[in-house]
């Protein structure tokens, strides 16, 4: 069995501006490490660390392909400081993949209604790769997606690819718009989207992802339109140390977020405590 705790090193190929805090990494393993493309399911995460600064969490963004994989990364403290100065060709060390992903096939034969708050997106990104990819295998796919501004929005450039995914719609909000900045979308904050939204509860699965108080609001407002508990899925954030279920940093009430989550079905969290949601 493979020490769960072991670094492997990777190299950064490639960094992609998104917003003025937010970058986009994609990674490589230089030492032809194999890693399984079945451990990249979208929704896990890794543990990235860089030696004398620490380490922490971050979601995949994308799929693995040719060895490669992305992560989105917001700045917010020290160690997101200290990778924001990293350059393409820099080394880091990754733990991971971990923890339990988005239902995708659970999903298969389903309508999917992802909706996403700011950088929540990254990790429903992979979904969205895989649905394109599968696309026989699902039914329509309609994203949902809000941020503060429209410069805070993640992943722009492949909103008009995502458009033209057979049976798909993406809806938009923001906010507010500040002067001088264009936007022809909607105004407000995510669940107005349900407003329009074509998605019903018969045959679908939501998957949300985005600060705990817009997954309240969401969860809140599908149940009111008729979505069940077990129909929608949350990934939840939380401080992690181990990653493995051993240091408890991440329980909220008998959960591990780093084992059991970050992905759980709203039926399997609600009412714990510490929760928002
Ligand atoms: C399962 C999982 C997946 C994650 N995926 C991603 C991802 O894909 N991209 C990403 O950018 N981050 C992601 N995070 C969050 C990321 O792990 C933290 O933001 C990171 O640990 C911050 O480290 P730091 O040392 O830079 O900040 P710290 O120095 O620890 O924090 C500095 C300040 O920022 C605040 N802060 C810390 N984290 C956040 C946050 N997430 N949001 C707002 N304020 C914060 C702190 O409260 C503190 O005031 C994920 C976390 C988990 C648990
Ligand atoms: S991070 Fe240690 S128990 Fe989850």
């Amino acid at each position: 069995m493979q020490d769960p705790y072991e670094l492997n090193e990777c190299v950064i190929k490639k960094i992609r501006f998104e917003t003025k805090d937010t970058n986009t990494y994609t990674l490589a393993f230089p030492n032809d490490l194999i890693i399984p493309e079945e451990e990249f399911k979208p929704g896990r995460f890794i543990l990235l660390s860089i030696f004398g600064f620490g380490e922490a969490a971050f979601s995949l963004s994308s799929l693995i392909q040719n060895g490669t994989f992305e992560t989105t990364i917001r700045k917010v403290g020290n160690f997101t400081q200290k990778l924001h100065s990293c350059k393409e060709g820099d080394k880091l060390y990754m733990r991971g993949p971990y923890g339990e992903g988005w239902p995708i096939d659970k999903a298969e034969g389903k309508d999917i209604l992802l909706v996403a708050g700011g950088i929540g997106l990254a990790p429903l990104r992979p979904v969205i790769l895989h649905i394109a990819k599968n696309r026989s295998k699902y039914g329509r796919l309609e994203i949902l997606y809000g941020a503060r501004t429209p410069n805070d929005m993640i992943f722009t450039s492949e909103f008009e690819t995502w458009r033209k995914i057979p049976n798909s719609i993406l809806r938009l909000t923001v906010d507010a718009v500040p002067r001088g900045v264009k936007w022809n979308y909607k105004i407000g904050v995510v669940p107005i989207l349900f407003e329009d939204m074509e998605t019903t509860p018969d045959n679908a699965i939501v998957m949300t992802c985005g600060p705990e108080i817009m997954m309240h609001f969401v969860v809140k407002g599908l149940i009111a339109k008729g979505f069940s508990e077990d129909q929608i899925y949350v990934s939840l954030e939380r401080r992690m140390k181990c990653g493995i279920a051993q240091c408890g940093h991440c329980q909220v009430g008998k959960k591990y977020v780093c084992k059991d989550g970050p992905v759980f079905a709203y039926s399997e969290i609600k009412g714990l405590p510490d929760l928002t949601i």
